[in-house]
């Protein structure tokens, strides 16, 4: 059999590859990246949407396991790539950021903070771009957790600054224009001040995914972001008890109320693991995100357990996802982000499809 013969069945057995996130075959995705068959040794690149996606490992022994059992293949090769697509159609603001991801909640004091500070870093560690912005103007506690010491950011030009940069992220945050320890006492134009300098100021260069930490609620700083923002999408935070549950409820609505595509619902605190028994207990009944996300019709995003390494990651400056990658809550972390990158490229393919029809549709 020539190279060429072998390059054409090894086609034909991609194409029976499926992503079960886009529920496509990876050839027609476009997907498959210089392929070539030398005397039986075969190489291709497998480019996927995101390098966070949650199904790369398996997509790739199939691939592995099905071109080897070609007659003729004697060994095979394959690189899983990725290019994250942006979200963004011809807007102003952030034009180098690809997709903007809100965490947010209904109540206060859920976890949206440390899990947007843990999501960014397992993003990150993915291998993708990642900003965070801590939009939380009264409350900032990004600096706290990545431990970023109080400074000014750096001006670039006449009226561009420059993000910190931490673990390889780029943080913006209201703690940054403050002295430390001081509050920043703020009027309502001011609030909208800050948050229009964080959207049209910043230098963040070219970013895969810029993770905004919310303020707790559905106020002003809320709102103002959701309708200035390119947001990709919402992640809500809730915790299990009822009375985060009906907050969180009310999160969802607000996005949707704006048109803000919702990625899914998390739940925060969902049990905790026991050191003397390693039994999970329930403390707050678990189970409710789950069902929250099921009346919406929106996505479950997973379950992220009680932790006291959580909280001493928060309090040192150093996240769990740094410090101890395998303990379970980084484990939910990793997941977390691959289900939230997923999400949006399944977003993507979507409106992809919309256009595909619309230009069918236009050209008949
Ligand atoms: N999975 C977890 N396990 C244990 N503690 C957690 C977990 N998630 C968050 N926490 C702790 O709960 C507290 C509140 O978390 P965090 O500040 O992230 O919440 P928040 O929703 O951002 O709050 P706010 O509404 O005030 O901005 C922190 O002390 C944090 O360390
Ligand atoms: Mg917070």
């Amino acid at each position: 059999m020539t190279d060429q013969d072998l390059q054409n069945q090894i086609i034909q057995v991609l194409k029976t590859v499926k992503d079960p996130d886009l529920n496509r075959d990876i050839v027609s995705l476009g997907f498959v990246k210089n392929l070539t068959v030398t005397g039986g040794d075969v190489k291709f690149d497998v480019e996927l949407t995101t390098p966070a996606c949650p199904v790369k490992d398996q997509l790739k022994t199939e691939c592995e396991q099905k071109v080897d059992a070609i007659e003729g293949v004697k060994a095979v090769s394959v690189n899983m790539t990725a290019q994250v697509r942006s979200s963004q159609h011809s807007q102003p603001i952030l034009t180098c950021v690809k997709n903007i991801i809100a965490v947010a909640s209904g109540k206060g004091g859920v976890g949206k903070s440390t899990i947007s500070a843990n999501l960014a870093v397992a993003l990150q560690a993915s291998g993708a771009k990642v900003g965070l912005m801590d939009a939380d103007i009264y409350g900032p506690s990004i600096p706290q957790m990545l431990g970023i010491p109080i400074s000014p950011p750096k001006a670039v030009g006449e009226n561009k600054f420059l993000p910190h940069e931490k673990y390889g992220l780029k943080v913006v945050s209201a703690a940054f224009l403050t002295k430390e320890g001081q509050p920043l006492m703020l009027r309502g134009p001011m609030l909208g001040g800050i948050i229009q300098q964080f959207l049209q100021n910043v230098e963040w260069g070219e970013l895969d995914y810029l993770v905004i930490d919310m303020p707790p609620g559905t106020g002003d700083v809320q709102l103002t972001l959701t309708q200035r923002a390119p947001l990709s999408g919402a992640v809500v935070v809730t915790t299990p008890q009822d009375v985060s549950l009906i907050d969180a409820d009310k999160g969802v609505k607000m996005f949707q109320q704006v048109k803000v595509p919702m990625l899914g619902i998390v739940e925060n605190m969902s049990y905790f693991i026991c050191d003397g028994c390693n039994k999970k207990h329930e403390i707050f009944k678990r189970g409710g995100g789950r069902a929250l996300a099921e009346r919406f019709k929106v996505p479950f995003l997973g379950e992220v357990p009680l932790l006291g390494g959580v909280v001493e990651g928060g309090d040192s400056g150093v996240p769990i996802m740094i410090s101890d990658t395998n303990s379970p809550a980084s484990v939910a972390y990793k997941s977390l982000a691959g289900q939230v990158a997923a999400q949006i490229s399944i977003n993507q393919a979507r409106e992809d499809k919309v256009d595909a029809n619309f230009e069918l549709a236009w050209k008949s």
